[in-house]
C-alpha cells in the first residue's frame, strides 16, 4: 500500500498567560480523506497531537467567516484553503495569524476593532420618514439594476482577511479600511436607502474613504469574490457627486404591498405535515 503523504505544520503557537514570546511549533500531519483543508489538518493536529492549539471556526464551508489566518504568506480561510494547492511544490506550510489584529491566543485574532469600524458606518437601511420606516406602510420595488448596484457587497461574510491585507489599515489605526467602507458603499447606493448624508459625516475623512491608497490588496484577498477596493473607488465618486449636488442614487417610492396572496400550484404537492412530536 502507498505511503501516506505527511505534511510539515508551522503554527505560530503565543499564550498570553505564559511570558514566553511567540514562537513556531511543528507538527506532522498524514494526509487522508478526512484531512484534505488546512482547517481538517488543524483538526487532526488538536485531536491527536496537540489539544493545546486554538483556533476558531465554525460552519466550516467559507460562510461564518471565523477562520481567517495567513496560510503560506497569505490570508485565507481554513476552511478553503486546499493542502494539495498549498502543497505543489513543497511539503510545508506555514501558518500566523492574521495582521493588522492583535493576537488573543495562537492564531485567533481579536475582531474586534472589525466589528466596531462596521458599526460605525451604520450598516443598515435608514429611512428619513421615521413613522414609514419602524411602521412601514407598503413596500419599496427595487428594479433588477437597483440591486445590481450593490449586490456583490451583499457577498460579504465579516472574515476580516481584507483588513489583514490593507497597507493603510497597517499605518493608521483609526482608517475605516475597506469592510467597513464597502458596506458604507453598499447601503449608500441601496435605492431603499437615506443614510448617505449621515454617514458622510464619518466616510468624508481622511480616515475614512480618503485614506485608502488603492493597493487593492483587500480584493485580491476576499474568499467570496467581493471586491472592496472598487466599492470605495465608487464610495469617493458619490461623495464628489454629493459635494457637487448631484444625486445620483433615485429612491423609489414606498408603494402599497404587491399582491402576493400564496395560491398553490395544484401540480406541485404540498409538503408533508409535520409529524415530530413535541419533547
Ligand atoms: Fe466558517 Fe471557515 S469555518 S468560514
Amino acid at each position: 500500500m502507498a505511503e501516506k503523504r505527511v505534511i510539515k505544520f508551522r503554527i505560530w503557537r503565543y499564550d498570553p498567560d505564559s511570558n514566553g514570546k511567540p514562537t513556531y511549533k511543528e507538527y506532522d500531519v498524514p494526509l487522508s480523506s478526512k484531512v484534505t483543508t488546512v482547517l481538517e489538518a488543524l483538526d487532526y493536529i488538536k485531536a491527536n497531537l496537540d489539544h493545546t492549539l486554538s483556533f476558531r471556526a465554525s460552519c466550516r464551508m467559507a460562510i461564518c467567516g471565523s477562520d481567517g489566518m495567513i496560510i503560506n504568506g497569505k490570508p485565507m480561510l481554513a476552511c478553503q484553503a486546499r493542502i494539495d494547492d498549498l502543497t505543489k511544490n513543497t511539503n510545508v506550510i506555514e501558518i500566523r495569524p492574521m495582521e493588522n489584529y492583535k493576537v488573543i491566543r495562537d492564531v485567533v485574532p481579536d475582531l474586534t476593532p472589525l466589528f466596531e469600524k462596521h458599526k460605525k458606518v451604520k450598516p443598515y437601511l435608514m429611512y428619513k420618514d421615521e413613522k414609514e420606516q419602524f411602521n412601514p406602510t407598503g413596500e419599496f420595488i427595487q428594479s433588477r439594476e437597483e440591486l445590481d448596484l450593490f449586490n456583490q457587497f451583499t457577498y460579504c461574510i465579516k472574515c476580516g482577511l481584507c483588513y489583514s491585507a490593507c497597507p493603510v489599515v497597517a499605518a493608521d489605526e483609526e482608517f475605516l479600511g475597506p469592510q467597513a467602507l464597502a458596506q458604507a458603499f453598499r447601503y449608500c447606493v441601496d435605492s431603499r436607502d437615506q443614510g448617505l448624508e449621515e454617514r458622510l459625516k464619518i466616510l468624508d475623512d481622511k480616515h475614512g474613504v480618503w485614506g485608502c491608497h488603492f493597493s487593492g490588496s483587500c480584493s485580491a484577498v476576499c474568499p467570496k469574490g467581493v471586491d472592496p477596493a472598487q466599492g470605495i473607488q465608487l464610495l469617493k465618486q458619490l461623495i464628489i457627486a454629493y459635494r457637487l449636488g448631484v444625486r445620483k442614487v433615485k429612491h423609489e417610492p414606498v408603494v402599497k404591498p404587491l399582491n402576493t396572496e400564496f395560491k398553490p400550484n395544484p401540480k406541485i404537492p404540498l409538503a408533508p405535515p409535520f409529524t415530530a412530536k413535541k419533547a
